[in-house]
């Protein structure tokens, strides 16, 4: 069962829903928690929310507790992944496999050739789990997270096995 604005989130995952302001402040906690000093606040998610183009989703668990969130933005040929996230205790799972679809369809849908997004050289998940969805590198940003920590740009363009969406899988979303 997906609830409202609901997508089946693939494996043992729990089922996504899109992201609405009531989740922001569970998100930012996370964000924290995932990311450290570079996390975003709880003020860049409700900008998120409120930007053109812009669909994000989250999933919780059976007592209400935040697993996991992501983001698009797609607005015109390139879309952007703007941040993907799982909590510790719930990875391995397929839950970050089943949001980065979710930002991969709502790309084409809304017709973009490709998608990019950045992730950390040395962030080794992430870029299994980019590399396992077609991500591929496209170029490298010296120093852009720091001195010494490099930057890799990755793009995916759509596959003829992608499939079309419901509309199920948008319903609710959060619009430019
Ligand atoms: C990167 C990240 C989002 C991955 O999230 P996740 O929920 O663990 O992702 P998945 O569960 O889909 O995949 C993780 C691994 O579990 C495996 N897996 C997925 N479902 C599984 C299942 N049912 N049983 C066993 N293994 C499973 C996947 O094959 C994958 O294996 P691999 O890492 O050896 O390739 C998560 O590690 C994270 O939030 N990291 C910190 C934030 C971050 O770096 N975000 C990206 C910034 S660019």
């Amino acid at each position: 069962m997906t609830g409202a604005g609901g997508v089946a989130a693939g494996s043992s995952a729990p089922p996504l829903r899109t992201l609405r302001w009531w989740d922001v402040a569970d998100v930012a906690a996370l964000e924290a928690q995932v990311f450290g000093p570079t996390a975003w606040s709880a003020e860049t998610f409700w900008s998120e929310l409120a930007a053109d183009g812009r669909a994000y989703w989250c999933a919780r668990d059976a007592d209400g507790v935040l697993l996991g969130y992501a983001g698009v933005a797609a607005a015109g040929p390139d879309a952007d992944v703007q941040t993907v996230a799982t909590a510790p205790a719930a990875r391995g799972r397929g839950l970050g496999d089943a949001l980065l679809r979710a930002c991969e369809q709502h790309a084409e849908r809304a017709g973009a050739a490709a998608l990019l997004l950045e992730v950390d050289a040395t962030n080794a998940a992430a870029r299994r789990l980019y590399a396992r969805h077609g991500f591929e590198l496209l170029a490298r940003r010296r120093d852009y997270y720091g001195s010494g920590a490099d930057a890799l740009v990755l793009r995916r363009r759509p596959r003829a096995d992608d499939g079309p969406t419901t509309a199920a899988d948008t319903a609710g979303a959060p619009a430019r």
